[in-house]
C-alpha cells in the first residue's frame, strides 16, 4: 500500500473512519457537479472505496487515497491504471478548497506515477464547463487535447468531455 507525503499532506489509503467526512463531501452540490458518482451518495456505496484503496496506486483499475491534513479528510485522489496509462480523479471538500491542496497531491501522485510506477501517460477527463479542474491541469503542465462532443451522460443529460493528457516526457518533478 502506497503512501505519499508532501510539506503539507499524506496521501494514504481510505479507512473506513474516512467514510462519514468522504459522504459529506460527495453530497455538497457544488463538489459533485461535475462527478458522476450517485446522489445522494451513501455510507453503502462509498464502502467498497476501502477495498479499492488497499491494492497500491498503480494496480489495474480505480485506485482511491485519501488526501489529510492531519486527521483532517480534505478529500480524495485516485488513479485508474491500464497497463502504463492512468487517469486521474481528484475531489477536495469545499472548505479544503483555494489553498493548493489539489495542486500538492496530485505533484506528489504524478511523481509516483511517472517514477516508481513508470507511467508513459495521464490523462484526465473533465466537463469543460469545469473550470477549476482544467486551471488545476494547466498548472501542473497537462496539455488540453481536444473535446469530444457529448460524449458522457451525466444526471440526465449528454456533456461534453474535454481530454487533457501530461507525458512522462513533459513532467517537470
Ligand atoms: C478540482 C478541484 C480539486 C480543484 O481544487 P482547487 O482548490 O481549485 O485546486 P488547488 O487545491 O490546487 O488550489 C488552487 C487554488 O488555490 C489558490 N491557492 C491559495 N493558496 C495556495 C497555495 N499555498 N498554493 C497553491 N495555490 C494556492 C490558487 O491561487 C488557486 O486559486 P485559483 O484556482 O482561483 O487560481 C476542486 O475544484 C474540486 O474538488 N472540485 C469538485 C470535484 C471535481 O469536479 N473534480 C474534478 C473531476 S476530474
Amino acid at each position: 500500500m502506497t503512501t505519499l507525503y508532501t510539506p503539507r499532506l499524506t496521501i494514504r489509503p481510505l479507512t473506513p473512519a474516512d467514510l462519514p467526512a468522504l459522504v459529506v463531501y460527495r453530497n455538497d452540490p457544488e463538489v459533485a457537479r461535475f462527478q458522476g458518482w450517485p446522489l445522494p451518495s451513501t455510507l453503502e456505496q462509498v464502502q467498497g472505496l476501502v477495498s479499492a484503496a488497499a491494492a497500491p496506486l498503480g494496480a489495474p483499475g480505480w485506485v482511491q487515497r485519501a488526501v489529510v491534513d492531519g486527521d483532517v479528510l480534505l478529500g480524495d485522489v485516485a488513479l485508474n491504471t491500464q497497463g502504463q496509462q492512468a487517469e486521474l480523479g481528484v475531489t477536495l471538500a469545499r472548505a479544503a478548497q483555494g489553498q493548493g491542496y489539489a495542486r500538492e497531491a496530485i505533484q506528489a501522485v504524478l511523481g509516483h506515477a511517472f517514477g516508481a510506477l513508470q507511467l508513459h501517460r495521464v490523462h484526465a477527463a473533465i466537463d469543460p464547463r469545469n473550470e477549476a479542474v482544467a486551471r488545476l491541469l494547466t498548472r501542473l503542465g497537462f496539455r488540453h487535447e481536444g473535446i469530444a462532443r457529448l460524449a458522457y451522460f451525466h444526471r440526465g443529460e449528454w456533456t461534453d468531455e474535454a481530454r487533457y493528457g501530461l507525458l512522462a516526457s513533459e513532467w517537470t518533478p
